[in-house]
């Protein structure tokens, strides 16, 4: 590509009133023509913000970015995106997943951009900068935000998420007090990063590396390493180099690396999180993708990493241990190897000097966590359109379980009766929340992880078979199925549930069962009505009339579907 052929040329060279307009700017922006016309013009679109603090140490490390892009040639101009922080946005992140993607699809159409550094690692961030950079297809490299250092409590180590779990369970059944409770607050998170378990922010970003976008290795460096450091400029200055060999990222994902995602995740024993986020971003590519292709490759895929909530070390550890790259380079027969990704190295080159150091945290394939992969799809007349169960994380005598449903209508009945000693939940009971999927929740918030009444954590239950068309956290555990489709706000068989009906759980089976007879299910199905519309306007509004189910990624029909959306005249 000659410097002509630049995208951003439209904008800054010719000699029409606009192209002298920008020029003119350009200068009042205090650039000499020298810094940046002729140059590769690379956005850094960055999710850091004050309120996040998974990226407190992006604002920083987009100096670092810039360093690499002078340095190959390129001018770099960085873009404050929205921040979503999993701890703070509610009612959840995921309701402006979309959003994001639709602000990064939007900057990289209308600006003169040749190419983009995406900044991102917090859950939703990651694949809502991914969706909206495959709808816009420009030459594209992501920067993980890199997993925080180990937490640390009286000389255990801490996994943010899964061990608040854990402990707030203790502090229910009085096994801990408010000193101990006030220690764990300081050091449960102790420095800028995502979370270091295997939750959904460490396996996206992990997905983001295993798809080919980012440089090899990337996705395992905590974020305070100063490796960290050397890879956001390494990625500054590839960017550059790839603008010039148009290296776009339609030319990066295909149905390989899609396949190769999935069996990283599945390795690695990741989020369930991920099942919605990989389809909707496949859904950009127009790459087909199901929950069937994760359950036939669950079936074949073993669990390697030794990562909480599934296994017992945490992301500092399995960077130590090798990370991605030595975890894949035990399944490279597994994987598609020839396939180019943005490091200009094929898949396989970018494994081949791979090494696991330590074998306890990633194992061995005669040796896994797991013989296959962690996450399960189930179907049957209480979930058609599929559900989904991360059986790695779950008390093993409860993946093949009948009981009697307890049903709870949302989240907030969920938290006012779930102590209720009337409801006489046992250790057989089955919780059932409904109102909590894509529009109910809305967002489908993380509240798949249905709390244990107290009386049953006081008698040692640590686990429920727990059933939802909500999300769960990928910090967190438990027999606990996901995602039902269709949800119960659109009148999914959720709906129909009451008290005392039979639900039967078969994770070998992949079955998910209401034991009821189809014309009882059709009289209680005659007599539902839906709920009244909670958005009259605003982007609620929008959500709701566009959002789509959990099995088909929860992205809006409009950004998934086909069609033109024309590069803007820049003259
Ligand atoms: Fe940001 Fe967990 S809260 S990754």
């Amino acid at each position: 590509m000659r410097p002509e052929e630049l995208r951003s040329h439209r904008w800054y060279g010719g000699e029409e009133l606009r192209n002298f307009s920008h020029r003119t700017r350009s200068r009042q922006l205090g650039l000499n023509p020298e810094e940046h016309l002729g140059k590769p013009v690379i956005g850094i679109l960055n999710t850091w913000g004050e309120i996040n603090p998974c990226h407190m140490h992006l604002r920083e490390r987009a100096e670092q970015v810039k360093r690499g892009v002078w340095q190959a040639g390129g001018y770099p101009v960085e873009f404050p995106v929205a921040t979503l922080s999993e701890t703070f946005q509610k009612p959840t992140p995921m309701l402006y997943r979309n959003l994001l993607s639709m602000e990064t699809e939007e900057i990289l159409r209308s600006y003169p951009l040749d190419g983009a550094v995406l900044m991102g690692g917090c859950d939703k961030t990651t694949p809502a900068l991914l969706m909206g950079a495959a709808s816009a297809d420009l030459p594209v490299i992501f920067v993980p935000a890199g997993p925080m250092l180990r937490g640390h409590w009286r000389g255990e180590p801490l996994g943010s998420g899964t061990d608040m779990w854990k402990y707030w369970d203790d502090r229910r059944a009085g096994l801990i007090g408010d000193a101990e409770l006030a220690e764990l607050e300081c050091g449960l998170a102790r420095s800028p990063g995502h979370c270091m378990t295997m939750g959904t922010a460490s396996t996206m970003t992990s997905v983001a590396e295993a798809l080919g976008l980012t440089l090899p290795g990337a996705a395992s460096i905590p974020a305070v390493d100063s490796a960290h450091h050397r890879m956001a400029a390494a990625s500054g200055a590839r960017i550059v180099k790839m603008v010039w060999a148009e290296l776009t990222i339609s030319r990066v994902l295909d149905g390989r690396a899609f396949a190769d995602a999935i069996t990283a995740v599945l390795a690695l024993g990741g989020s369930t999180n991920a099942l919605i986020h990989l389809i909707a971003m496949a859904g950009r590519s127009r790459i087909p993708l199901s929950l069937d292709d994760f359950d036939a490759a669950a079936r074949q895929v073993p669990v390697l990493a030794n990562i909480r909530p599934g296994g017992a070390y945490l992301m500092e550890d399995f960077y130590y241990a090798g990370g991605l790259r030595g975890l894949l380079s035990r399944l490279t027969d597994l994987l598609h190897t020839d396939r180019i990704t943005v490091s200009g190295q094929t898949f396989g080159e970018t494994l081949a000097t791979a090494r696991v150091h330590d074998d306890d945290v990633i194992r061995t394939r005669d040796n896994p966590v797991a013989a296959e992969g962690g996450i399960a799809v189930l179907r049957g007349n209480l979930a058609p359109g599929g559900a989904v169960i991360k059986h790695l994380a779950a008390e093993p005598k409860l993946l093949w379980h009948t009981g009697p449903a307890v049903v709870f209508e949302d989240y907030g009945d969920l938290r006012h009766r779930i102590n209720d000693p009337a409801l006489s939940i046992t250790g057989d009971s089955v919780l059932v929340l409904r109102g909590s999927g894509p529009l109910g929740g809305p967002g489908m918030p993380e509240y798949g992880m249905l709390p244990i009444p107290d009386h049953l954590l006081a008698k040692g239950v640590r686990d429920l078979v727990r059933i939802s068309d909500a999300r769960m956290s990928g910090t967190s555990f438990g027999a606990c199925v996901l995602h039902v489709a269709p949800e119960s706000h659109v009148g999914g068989p959720l709906a129909l549930v009451r008290d005392g009906d039979l639900i039967t759980l078969d994770v070998p089976g992949r079955a998910l069962r209401l034991e009821v007879d189809g014309a009882e299910l059709d009289r209680r199905r005659a007599g539902w009505r839906p709920p009244a519309p909670r958005f009259e306007r605003g982007y609620g509004a929008l959500y709701t009339e566009h959002v789509t189910q959990a099995d088909a990624g929860c992205d809006f029909d409009f950004l998934a579907r086909a069609g033109t959306n024309p590069e803007p005249d820049a003259r």
